[in-house]
């Protein structure tokens, strides 16, 4: 059974000042927290298992919030980040809870709104090896990840690259099979002395083992002023038409 991890640590460096005193992840789009949209589009994929990791500093106010799960129906369980050292080296923090499973693993800033391609997603996963990862063509791609890809593979991954060869951006939603940890441990940090995501991605690519989804409907990385406004616009059109029930 695939498992799940969530990732809400970092500093949240372009939503000050209010990320001085809470988490990015639980500033509210629309009518709830951040962090309810990626617990909720694991959740609705099939996934019960969570591990949340974040800052030590501010777990006890994800505990407060979520708990062990139950009104998810979710498991919930924590780890503490020692320092915003990058997603990978949050990742890392996972492998006990893996205990040899594949993961989903999602960004805590990240909000997907096609929660049914996400289940698929992870059900075709089930029977392959390798990395799969989902892709949106994005208009500002010197923001993400950039992907190339040839055929049903990725070819190449440039994080937040000044000339962009695509717009087909690498979204925080990815999934792994076991080896991913191993992987990590060979990383060394990049310029901004962070662990990288983009560079565990580009050995599933190099290895010709990174398949990919493009994402069918919205999906958006809160992580700035304009997109956490633009994530409560779309949420409070959405819950106008189709009320989001929790539980
Ligand atoms: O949203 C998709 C993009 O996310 C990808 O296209 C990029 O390849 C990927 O590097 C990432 O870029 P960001 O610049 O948006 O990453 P950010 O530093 O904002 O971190 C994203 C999430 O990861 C955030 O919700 C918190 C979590 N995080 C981040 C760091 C650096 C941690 O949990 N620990 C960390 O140390």
């Amino acid at each position: 059974m695939i498992k799940g991890v969530i990732l809400a640590g970092g500093q949240g460096t372009r939503l000050r000042p209010f990320t001085h005193l809470i988490n990015k992840h639980l500033l509210p789009v629309y009518d709830k927290p951040l962090i309810y949209y990626p617990l909720l589009a694991m959740r609705n994929a099939g996934i019960k298992e969570i591990l949340l990791t974040s800052n030590k500093e501010d777990l006890p106010n994800f505990k407060k919030l979520l708990g062990s799960g139950s009104e998810f129906n979710l498991r919930i369980t924590y780890a503490a980040q020692n320092g915003p050292k990058g997603i990978a080296h949050a990742l890392a923090l996972a492998e006990k809870f893996a205990n040899g499973a594949k993961i989903a693993v999602m960004l805590g800033d990240n909000i997907f709104t096609n929660h049914e391609q996400i289940k698929s997603g992870v059900a075709a996963f089930a029977k392959d090896g390798g990395a799969r990862l989902f892709l949106k063509e994005v208009p500002d791609p010197e923001r993400f990840g950039i992907a190339e890809v040839h055929q049903a593979r990725i070819t190449s991954i440039i994080e937040k690259p000044k000339s962009p060869l695509s717009n087909l951006a690498v979204t925080g939603l990815y999934l792994y099979d076991s080896d991913v940890f191993a992987i990590v441990k060979t990383l060394k940090p990049s310029e901004r002395g962070e662990l990288e995501i983009t560079d565990v991605n580009n050995y599933y690519v190099k290895n010709g083992l990174a398949r990919y989804d493009i994402v069918k409907g919205d999906w958006i990385d809160a992580g700035t002023f304009d997109s956490l406004v633009h994530a409560s616009m779309l949420m409070l059109k959405k819950n106008r038409e189709f009320p989001v029930d929790i539980t």
